[in-house]
């Protein structure tokens, strides 16, 4: 298995450019099975779960090209022909967001076979809300021997709107009914819905291939579904978790970056934290322009959903407290477990105690160089940052965890000047 090994002390200069967004990606692949004609997606990152999403639609049915062979960020998806509406354990189990594509799978096939994802290290993650839209909107679902089983009810054979109102706020949740709600017949409106960026970019994309959405961006959905969808071309919007946790990357080593091809507006929680840090900050319409000297001070959050602080950059945030001066409180109210990086930030001298979904963490001068392990994705990209921050030399062990969720990551640190290599 591969490891990043870091050492530290170097403050970070240069300009780095930030991918397409994983969280977009991922549910933007799945909407090419809406339709029979082709998608062309631009500024796909290329990341493990990217690679994952791909191998389960080809073994769906539908074929990638790439026009550009030297451009893994710029692809062709056809789904003229579905041969199989199963999503297997094996393809899910190596990643949750499988699921996206039971919504579209039920509302083109009238039919599709998912296997439930396991929980991951983070929380139990069900997707009942899935599951409790889709049977709103006329579907007959069974879970049987760990798959999903779900049928539209014949002769209508297609789905039909409904109005659903879902227990807590699930990005998830809220892409799988609005892709199963293009389709329908009749009108659907989805209330509680997320409001990530991600979620927008989603419909935006299905806006372009001919689907009938109003309240994109708030939380309230409406879609008047259509007898067909069309194919389209789109940009995947920039990652704001990327950005972001570049831009704690800075704030705990230091230097300056300007941080390029990234949206601004979808990080107004992390900018303002970041600036209470201490963080010189400086944007432009796609550019952040970010400047560190001396010792970050401590900032109290807590996460929630969008526009708020995303859980998706707390351990990030984490990693720049553990060297702050003074004491904060982080609260995590999304995931029940997202605390696993607690314990590898103690190793590397942090001060970090957990109480229920709270962290307090006792600002250190400085930390010092450990063999550390990666325990998920955010968790790998926390300990790299407090690695680039702490004395001496830090090894992070398990990096497949990083891989899926960013793009070759030490490669755009080392240009940035970070003393850091990939170990095969
Ligand atoms: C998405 O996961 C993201 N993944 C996660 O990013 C992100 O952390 C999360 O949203 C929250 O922003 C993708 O978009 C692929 P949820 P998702 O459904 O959709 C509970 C990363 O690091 N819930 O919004 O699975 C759930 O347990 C990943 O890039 C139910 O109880 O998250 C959680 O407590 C990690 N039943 C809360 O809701 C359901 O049916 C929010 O989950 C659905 C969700």
């Amino acid at each position: 298995m591969d490891k990043l090994r870091m050492v530290g002390g170097t403050p970070l200069k240069g300009e780095v450019v930030i991918a397409g967004a994983k969280n977009a990606a991922l549910p933007i692949l799945c909407a090419c099975l809406l339709t029979d004609q082709a998608i062309v997606l631009r500024n796909v990152p290329d990341l493990q779960d990217v690679r994952t999403m791909l191998k389960l639609l080809q073994e769906i049915g539908v074929t990638v090209t790439f026009p550009d062979k030297a451009d893994r960020s710029h692809m062709v998806l056809d789904a003229a022909v579905i041969k199989s509406s199963e999503a297997t354990y094996e393809m899910v189990k190596t990643m949750r967001a499988s699921i996206l594509v039971l919504g579209p799978l039920l509302t083109r096939m009238h039919s599709a076979k998912v296997s439930l994802p396991g929980g991951c290290a983070i929380g139990a993650r069900p997707v009942d809300q899935h599951i409790k839209g889709l049977k709103a909107m006329g579907a007959t679902i069974k879970i049987k021997s760990g798959y999903i089983q779900a049928e539209t009810k014949l002769p209508l054979g297609r789905l039909k709107g409904a109005s659903i109102l879902t227990d807590m706020i699930t990005v998830t949740g809220t892409e799988n009914l609005l892709m199963a709600a293009t389709l329908a017949s009749g009108t659907t409106i989805l209330e509680n819905a997320a409001r990530e960026p991600e979620v927008g970019d989603l419909a935006e994309l299905l806006v372009k291939m001919g689907a009938k959405i109003s309240g994109i961006g708030t939380d309230r959905l409406v879609i008047e579904g259509v007898e067909k969808l069309h194919g389209a071309e789109h940009a995947v919007i920039p990652d704001r978790i990327e950005a972001g946790t570049f831009l704690c990357a800075v704030a705990a080593a230091g230097g300056e970056v300007l941080v390029k091809h990234c949206r601004p507006d979808t990080l107004d929680a992390v900018i303002t934290k970041l600036k209470d840090a201490g963080l010189e900050i400086e944007v432009g319409p796609d550019w952040i322009k970010a400047r560190m000297q001396g010792r970050p001070k401590a900032v109290s959050f807590r996460t929630s959903e969008y526009p708020a602080f995303p859980t998706d950059m707390q351990a990030q945030l984490m990693a720049v407290n553990a060297i702050a001066s003074g004491s904060s409180t982080i609260t995590e109210t999304i995931f029940e477990n997202r605390f696993m990086h607690v314990q590898e930030l103690n190793r590397l001298g942090a001060d970090i105690a957990i109480e229920g979904n709270t962290a307090i963490v006792q600002g250190e001068e400085k930390l010092s160089g450990a063999i550390v392990m990666a325990t998920d994705l955010r968790a790998s990209a926390s300990l790299v940052i407090a690695g680039l921050a702490a004395q001496g030399e830090t090894q992070v062990d398990r990096i497949y965890h990083l891989d899926r969720g960013y793009d070759r990551m030490e490669q755009k640190l080392t240009l940035l000047g970070a003393n850091i290599e990939r170990i095969k």
